[in-house]
């Protein structure tokens, strides 16, 4: 999910919210990168235990693998049983989820290069190490179904999936009512691949757009993009099975990535007093370490993951038809 708040909604912000000022670093050195895609809309990125990606899901329902620069993007899977490449290959039309699909969050068990999906038509679905057709998981935990599955993360020591619902309430189409309601129906869920059950972690979240897991497998980083805030969820240790708030962000933060040292890249769009696409990286306290600033060189209206592999930063986002990678 990415969310454009418009200025009549900043006005109806509670305005108590404590804002954190960032000190900026605006991205000039570093080279940017433009990697073609077939459609638009490259929302998160994975990468597989070969080091070879990234997988993005794009706007037109398939998920799609990086070949290298002379081939570049080809088909790897689609979450539609039954998609129509006809039909769907090459639209941006997100009210055509329901036929096409729509993959927002993606994450590898690398031991097994099983590829989750939360697909904001189809709930969460995996497909197997040759890519292809996925299998749907789950539609929905403890009675309610999901309306829009959106960030996810694998614990690579668990197997456990953990993955939001951004609304009990409103699916992709509805986004801009989710914003102007402040919707508070969003939830937190993990899946036991052993028990093939789904738990409820957290619920009542204000669009939960993105999970990330601790190295260690001892917390959560939740965000929730319509409060703009982000929250710790314990999963060991005397806190266990409670949260906290760790930050109050300015702008409207996105999908969460952890990343090989252990701190966590969140995506920023920032509309007043002046549009920016913002990465913040933060540790495992709140505390915001780096701030960059990718617009105006990544031009485009709203920004959803900043991924970290190998040095270079995936950016994401709702409508260019590229991943946008940056080098420092
Ligand atoms: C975040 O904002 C809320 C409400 O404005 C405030 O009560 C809370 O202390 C803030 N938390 C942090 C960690 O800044
Ligand atoms: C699959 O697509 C075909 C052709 O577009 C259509 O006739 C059929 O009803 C679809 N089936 C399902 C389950 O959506
Ligand atoms: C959202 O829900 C409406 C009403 O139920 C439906 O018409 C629409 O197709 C749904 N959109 C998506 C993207 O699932
Ligand atoms: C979708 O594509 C059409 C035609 O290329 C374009 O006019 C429109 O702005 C695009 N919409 C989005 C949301 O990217």
């Amino acid at each position: 999910m990415a969310i454009i708040r418009n200025s009549k909604t900043i006005a109806v912000l509670p305005v108590f919210i404590l804002y954190i000022s960032f000190s900026s670093t605006l991205v000039s050195a570093v080279s940017f990168k433009k990697l073609p895609l077939p459609a638009p809309g490259p929302e998160s990125y994975a990468f597989d235990s070969a080091c070879h990606g990234p997988y993005t899901g794009i706007a037109d329902g398939r998920i799609v693998k990086y070949r290298g620069p002379k081939t570049g993007f080809v088909d790897y899977g689609f979450t539609a049983p039954n998609r129509s490449k006809q039909f769907c290959d090459g639209t941006n039309n997100t009210d055509l989820a329901p036929i096409c699909g729509r993959p927002l969050g993606l994450g590898f068990y690398l031991p097994k290069k099983e590829l989750y999906i939360a697909d904001a038509s189809y709930g969460l679905m995996v497909i197997g190490p040759n890519g292809g057709a996925a299998t749907q998981l789950a539609t929905g935990a403890e009675g309610v179904p999901f309306r829009l599955p959106d960030g996810l993360e694998v614990d690579q020591l668990t197997g456990f999936v953990y993955f939001t619902d951004a609304s009990a309430v409103y699916n992709l189409s509805q986004v801009n009512q989710l914003v102007s309601n402040h919707d508070a129906t969003g939830r937190l869920l993990r899946y036991d691949p052993k028990t093939k059950q789904v738990t409820v972690l957290l619920e009542g979240l204000s669009g939960p757009s993105g999970v990330a897991a601790s190295k260690d497998s001892s917390y959560l980083i939740v965000v929730e993009s319509v409060s703009s805030r982000i929250q710790k969820y314990w999963l060991k240790g005397p806190k266990a099975n409670t949260a906290e708030v760790l930050l109050n962000l300015t702008g409207s933060p996105d999908k969460i990535k952890r990343t090989a040292r252990g701190d966590f890249w969140v995506a920023v769009t920032v509309q007043t007093p002046t549009h920016a696409l913002k990465g913040v990286r933060i540790n495992e306290a709140g505390t915001i370490l780096e701030t960059l600033t990718f617009s105006p060189k990544y031009d485009t209206s709203l920004i959803v993951e900043v991924n970290e592999y190998k040095g270079a930063l995936y950016l994401g986002s709702l409508y260019p038809n590229f991943v946008g990678v940056y080098r420092p």
